[in-house]
C-alpha cells in the first residue's frame, strides 16, 4: 500500500527565549509566563481577523531540531521506553509540535503569546483557537503519564533528541 507525501509551507516563525533544548520546560503547563511572539508570514495576516477573541490558541509546528526519529523513546517523564505515538517526545517520523499558549495580544501580523516550550526560530505549521467543548474532555485515561505528572512544572529537557 501506497501512503501520500505532502507537502507542507511554514507561515511562520516561533520566537522565544529558548535558545537551548536542554533546561527547557517539556510542556507549556511546565512554562507557565515565559513569554514570546509568533511572525507571522504577512502573507498570512488576514488570517488572523477576529483571533483577538480567543484567550489560547494551539500552535502546530516543526521540531526543526530533531535530530532523528525514533519508533520507541524513553521519553523525558520516564525511564521505560514506549511507542512514539504514546509519548509527546520530539523525534518521531514527522517531528510535528503541538502546544497550548495564552494569547496576549496581536500587533498586526505578530502574536504576543506565553506558556512556550518551544525553541526560538522554530518553524510554525498552523495556529486553531482553543475551544473547551472541541478540545478539553473530563473522562480522559493518561496511560503511563498517571503518577508522573507531579513534578511536571520543575521538570527539565535534556538535549537527548536534537541535532
Ligand atoms: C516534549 S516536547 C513537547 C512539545 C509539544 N508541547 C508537544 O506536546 O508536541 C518539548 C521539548 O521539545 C524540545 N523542542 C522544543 N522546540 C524544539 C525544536 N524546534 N526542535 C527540536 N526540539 C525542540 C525541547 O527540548 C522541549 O523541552
Amino acid at each position: 500500500m501506497e501512503y501520500a507525501s505532502v507537502r507542507l509551507e511554514t507561515i511562520g516563525v516561533i520566537r522565544s527565549p529558548h535558545v537551548d533544548p536542554a533546561g527547557m520546560p517539556i510542556q507549556p503547563s511546565a512554562a507557565v509566563g515565559v513569554q514570546g511572539r509568533i511572525e507571522l508570514d504577512p502573507r498570512f495576516e488576514a488570517g488572523l481577523r477576529d483571533i483577538d477573541g480567543f484567550s489560547h490558541l494551539w500552535l502546530l509546528y516543526w521540531l526543526h531540531q530533531v535530530k532523528s526519529s525514533q519508533l520507541t523513546v524513553v521519553p523525558f517523564l520516564d525511564r521505560q521506553e514506549h511507542g512514539i505515538f504514546a509519548t509527546r517526545a520530539p523525534p518521531r517520523p514527522n517531528p510535528i509540535g503541538l502546544s497550548l499558549v495564552r494569547l496576549m495580544r496581536r500587533e498586526g501580523n505578530c502574536l504576543l503569546v506565553e506558556n512556550l516550550d518551544v525553541l526560538d526560530g522554530t518553524p510554525l505549521l498552523d495556529i486553531k483557537p482553543y475551544v473547551p467543548a472541541f478540545d478539553s474532555t473530563s473522562d480522559a485515561r493518561i496511560g503511563w503519564f498517571a503518577g508522573k505528572l507531579e513534578d511536571l512544572g520543575q521538570a527539565r529537557a535534556d538535549a537527548r533528541f536534537a541535532r
